[in-house]
């Protein structure tokens, strides 16, 4: 059997941030602390959770945009987390990203047409002038552009085409995986579900894998096969789509997606809110870090911390409870 395409084990990543008035004290942000999960290709898996739970950084490590500071990433069979400069750049080329805000990530001074052949070029993938102007000219098709705007900078273009732009500049790559951190969360409510379609357009035709980094879970909702819920740098639940929407099991996916509206016209799952804040990830809780807010609390909960286990079917979920209440 062929590795997943993406297998991340135990990965964490801790900042350090200066405490005191000149900064000589540091500290740690816990922002990723021992998150495990595969993705298989042409999967979409769906990374959820509050702000601050560690979701961009989960994304970014896999980007290899910083060294972690343990566990493991590994593509298709092939560590990448500690791989040397000659095979990251082909590994480089097989994840790409789309962020959330296209302007900031594309050159305003340079014509479409060169930000569509850069990467094309860095990867050697033209065979000839002719083959790159063939490439770039299909991406644009691809993306559903028309090819005059090829001599086009950025700033004429409307946000929901600079996304097309960036996913057309990620797919020139021609990638295994690509990362879309909010990638569509910044867009019009018809737009957005224009780009969507359009991902999912582009993973059926490449077979394409998606890490979905979004808190947008009625987006999530539409398009992912899996879900992944992070809390405080940890993933409390993971389960396929349908599983985790019809019956969240953990007490904070519980929380989290009672919040979102339902399909049907005035309908309305009935919301839980939760009480306190959400701890800082420089002091985590001990135990099970979501137990400070948790309806369900009881004593091992503060002293131990709860791993992933299956529930039922493909339902993993990190919670003391031991008749998991589905629903
Ligand atoms: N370079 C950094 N230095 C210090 N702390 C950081 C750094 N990057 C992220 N953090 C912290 O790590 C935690 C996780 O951040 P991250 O951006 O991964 O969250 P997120 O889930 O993507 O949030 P959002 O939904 O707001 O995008 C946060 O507490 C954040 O402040
Ligand atoms: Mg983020």
């Amino acid at each position: 059997m062929s590795p997943p395409l993406l297998q991340v084990n135990d990965l964490k990543k801790h900042f350090p941030v200066s405490k005191g008035l000149f900064g000589r004290k540091s500290e740690w942000v816990y922002a990723v602390d021992g998150v495990s999960f595969e993705i298989a290709r042409g999967e979409t898996l769906s990374l959820v959770g509050e702000s601050g739970c560690g979701k961009s950084t989960v994304g970014r490590a896999i980007l290899r945009l910083f060294d972690i500071t343990s566990g493991q990433v590994i593509l298709d069979g092939q560590r990448i987390d500690d791989a040397h400069p000659s095979t990251m750049r082909q590994m480089r080329r097989r994840v790409q990203v789309v962020f959330q805000d296209p302007f900031s990530s594309l050159n305003p001074r340079m014509r479409v047409r060169d930000i569509l052949a850069e990467p094309i070029r860095n990867f050697g993938l033209a065979k000839s002038a002719e083959d790159l102007e063939v490439r770039v000219t299909a991406l644009m098709d691809t993306v559903r552009l028309p090819r005059e705007a090829l001599n086009r900078r950025p700033h004429e273009f409307s946000g929901g085409q600079r996304q097309r732009i960036g996913i057309a500049r990620a797919l020139a790559a021609e990638p295994e995986l690509i990362v879309c951190d909010e990638a569509v969360s910044a867009l019009d409510v018809s737009v957005k579900a224009q780009i969507v379609n359009l991902l999912q357009d582009l993973q059926q035709k490449f077979g394409l894998a998606l890490l979905f980094i979004s808190h947008d879970l009625a987006i999530v909702e539409h398009m992912t096969h899996r879900v992944a819920v992070m809390y405080l740098g940890k993933i409390v639940e993971v389960a396929p789509r349908r599983e985790i929407f019809a019956a969240p099991r953990h007490p904070y996916t519980k929380a989290l997606l009672s919040a979102v509206p339902l399909p049907e016209p005035g309908a309305q799952r009935n919301p839980i809110i939760l009480g306190g804040d959400v701890p800082s990830p420089i002091n985590p809780p001990s135990g099970c870090r979501f137990h400070t807010r948790c309806p369900y609390v009881f004593d091992r909960c503060r002293t131990e911390e709860p791993q992933l286990r299956a529930a039922e079917g493909d339902q993993w979920v990190a919670c003391h409870l031991d008749a998991l209440p589905a629903g």
